[in-house]
């Protein structure tokens, strides 16, 4: 293990969190108020589509805990809330990579221009101790062999994916051109409660419980490194603690599964027939992998603990449990509806598995 100095103190400290009413926002909130008694976290977050104040119900009246509704790209706003905290952990961002294939230009907004309004910010806020900007191993782009390092060439291939890839190299300009506090982390792909269910493993759950189509992309066979959400808050809280300022930590799950699994895996858990999976049209530049070489976080201390079929059966298990809260979205959001409806209704099924 490489820690050897002291790491930053997170009790008693405000953190602001942005993009806290989203999947990893509302989990990493849960995570860290269970984690630090004396800790203040300040939820900046827009309530797009994507965030969801339910997924907070249970806090929204604990004293450490404050939600402002707002948005990054706010410049006032910003300012106004840098004065008060300690640190940052910027999450806010459009997400969705189907999304910024239909439209991309909420993507540039949100998460280049609304990361350099953080940034910005910060440099203005010499007592800040750290900003921590969450990217994504998307950055990279496509590989059919071996696994990204930090230190790779970034080569992104969608509109979403070449947005981060943008806002990740600013932060990483403010570090080098001002000698900002920042750190990057590169996470894979997450999974667990309060995703939002338009994205792979929620869709397909909710999907499978109510006998609807699972529409698989292509032949089924891209693959994804899949992290618990609750291992990614681990990894986030490490590098906040211990993680190098200028640095990129790749956060990889370590478990590289191709989609027709985890559908077939789905199917099973929840005793429902294979031949609801049907493969459509594919994603246009769908990325065929990605994997992360992840040696440097591991250093800090940190692997991932969840194995993925546990960790899917639990997550299959929440949306059992809180149906209300995937119908509420897919049923009542005009969102959700209008989306599906715009993205799937043109995917024709090239083949049902038999
Ligand atoms: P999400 O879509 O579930 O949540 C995004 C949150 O950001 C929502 O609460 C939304 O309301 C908020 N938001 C959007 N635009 C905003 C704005 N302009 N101002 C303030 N708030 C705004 O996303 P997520 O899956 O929780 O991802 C969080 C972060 O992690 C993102 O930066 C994403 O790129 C990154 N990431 C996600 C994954 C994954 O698998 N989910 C993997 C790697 C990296
Ligand atoms: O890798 C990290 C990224 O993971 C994050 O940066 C993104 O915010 C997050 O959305 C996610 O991107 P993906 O595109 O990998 O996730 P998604 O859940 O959309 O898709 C996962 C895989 O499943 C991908 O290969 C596409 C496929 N898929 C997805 C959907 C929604 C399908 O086959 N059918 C579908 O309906």
């Amino acid at each position: 293990m490489e820690v050897s100095k002291p790491g930053r103190n997170l009790n008693g400290k405000t953190i602001l969190i942005t993009g806290g009413a989203g999947f990893i926002g509302s989990n990493l909130i849960h995570y860290l108020l269970r984690q630090y008694p004396e800790i203040k976290i300040i939820n900046l977050d827009k309530l797009t589509y994507a965030g969801n104040l339910e997924n907070l119900e249970d806090v929204a009246s604990d004293p450490r805990y404050e939600f402002i509704r707002g948005d990054i790209c706010d410049q006032n706003l910003v300012q106004e809330i840098f004065p008060r905290i300690n640190g940052v952990i910027h999450l806010a961002a459009e997400t969705h990579v189907d999304r910024s294939i239909l439209d991309a230009g909420q993507f540039v907004l949100t998460d280049v221009f609304g990361t350099f309004v953080l940034l910005d910010a910060l440099r203005r806020s010499l007592h800040v101790e750290y900003f921590l900007h969450v990217s994504t191993d998307e950055v990279y782009g496509s590989r059919d062999e071996g696994y990204f390092r930090e230190e790779d060439a970034l080569n992104p291939s969608s509109p979403y994916a070449a947005s981060k890839a943008g806002a990740d190299r600013l932060a990483y300009a403010y570090y080098v051109t001002y000698g900002l506090p920042i750190i990057i982390i590169r996470p894979s792909n997450n999974y667990g409660p309060y995703q939002y269910p338009e994205k792979f493993i929620p869709l397909f759950i909710t999907n499978a419980l109510d006998n609807l189509p699972l529409p698989l992309y292509g032949r089924g066979t891209n693959i994804r490194d899949w992290l618990h959400v609750e291992d990614h808050c681990r990894a986030i809280d490490m590098v906040v603690k211990y993680g190098r300022e200028g640095e990129v930590y790749n956060i990889g799950g370590n478990n590289e599964v191709p989609n027709i699994t985890v559908a077939e895996m789905i199917c099973d858990f929840l005793g429902k027939p294979k031949d609801l999976i049907r493969f459509v049209k594919d994603r246009p530049g769908h990325d065929r992998r990605y994997a992360l070489d992840c040696q440097k976080i591991r250093s800090l201390g940190w692997q991932p603990q969840i194995p993925f079929e546990e960790g899917l059966r639990k997550t299959i298990n929440w949306y059992i449990e809180n149906e209300g809260w995937w119908r509420r979205i897919k049923e009542k959001s005009q969102a959700f509806r209008a989306f599906y409806e715009a993205y799937y209704k043109e995917r024709e099924v090239i083949k049902e598995v038999k």
